[in-house]
């Protein structure tokens, strides 16, 4: 009933933005996403008929409130499914700095849904795993159960039974891809993803544009994929980013994730590009830019994105394995 689990995190190439049922996490559009080698989470999940409560730790805080209850929601509802009456006791732990604004609930959520499921023996598929992990807190988390490049397709069905995700390649199909985490501000978020996008369905007078244009993103950044070009896709990328931010300023309110920070990464790399330098940039709902290049080139971005504007921190990385199962258990 002891089941530990890791899974990465996931940058989307093409976004997730909006959904068409909240309660089953069904997108309005598909999304193509990275799985990150060098950001994941470790959970350790325990079910038992001993336990007199459920705990929730995350990076050695016992989680309280909204924390606690975003979880424990999650847990309800595979509970219910399953018929499961013990309570639970869940350990998770990111391998990179909490409070770096990076998104870390899509790993979480993955490494969780992959923890319950083999705790619990469920004997689940991938594509059923990652439709466990659409319906947690973070629809993202359904493409971190897989490696390298992935799709989550958007579905048509109303039960959500074809809104799952799928790898496109491995993690070794692409060898040279690289992205560069620029943190330019540590702060939290203050809207959640899964309000912001329901406030921008709502307001965004936008909305329709980002939807019919999503098809072409999808087949354009496939085709990059399959084909190695990072012009392609880098390029389709970022212009699908500042699609999705334009949709979240002409949300009412308005979502303004950028600092100053933020933008100065942008116009750096435009100028870069501007040399011939091939990189893009990508952000999702928050200031940190991830910058999409090649591995000959990471060196001089990074000595350029370092000298010019006010970066925290940076981490370079790759694409990686999707989520796992291991023996090394949190407690
Ligand atoms: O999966 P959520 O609810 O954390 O939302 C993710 C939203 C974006 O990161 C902005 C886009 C994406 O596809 O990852």
């Amino acid at each position: 009933m002891k089941a530990t689990a890791i899974a990465p995190s996931n940058i989307a190439l093409v976004k997730y933005w909006g959904r068409r049922n909240d309660r089953l996490v069904l997108p309005y559009n598909g999304s193509i996403s990275v799985s990150l080698n060098d950001l994941f989470t470790r959970t350790t999940v325990e079910f038992s008929s001993d336990f007199k409560e459920d705990i929730v730790v995350i990076n050695g805080e016992v989680a309280e409130g909204e924390k606690f209850s975003r979880v424990i929601n999650f847990v309800n509802m595979i509970r219910d499914i399953y018929s499961i009456d013990d309570h639970v006791k869940i350990v998770s732990e990111n391998n990179f700095p909490t409070s770096a604004g990076l998104a870390s609930s899509a790993s979480g959520f993955a490494a969780l849904t992959l923890a319950c499921s083999k705790a619990l023996g469920l004997n689940l598929s991938d594509k059923e795993i990652s439709i466990l992990a659409r319906r947690s807190g973070s629809g993202s988390a359904s493409r971190s159960i897989f490696g390298g490049f992935v799709e989550w397709h958007r579905g048509n069905r109303d039960d959500g039974t074809d809104s799952y995700s799928e790898q496109i390649v491995d993690e070794k199909y692409w060898r040279d891809f690289r992205i560069i985490v620029s943190i330019v501000a540590k702060s939290e978020k203050k809207i959640s993803s899964a309000r912001g996008m329901k406030y921008t369905v709502e307001t965004s007078p936008f909305y329709k544009g980002w939807i019919d244009s999503i098809d072409n993103d999808l087949k354009r950044i496939r085709s990059g994929i399959l084909d190695r070009d990072i012009e392609l896709v880098g390029s389709v990328a970022e212009h699908n980013c500042l699609k999705m931010h334009s949709l979240m300023l002409s949300t009412v309110p308005p979502l303004i994730y950028w600092v100053p920070g933020t933008l100065q990464v942008i116009h750096t790399i435009h100028k870069l590009r501007d040399d011939d330098l091939a990189c893009y940039f990508t952000i999702d709902a928050g200031p940190n830019v991830k910058v999409i290049c090649s591995k000959n080139d990471v060196k001089e971005i990074e000595d350029v994105l370092t000298d010019k504007c006010s970066i925290e921190d940076i981490i370079v990385t790759k694409p990686g394995k999707g989520a796992r199962i291991t023996n090394s258990h949190l407690f």
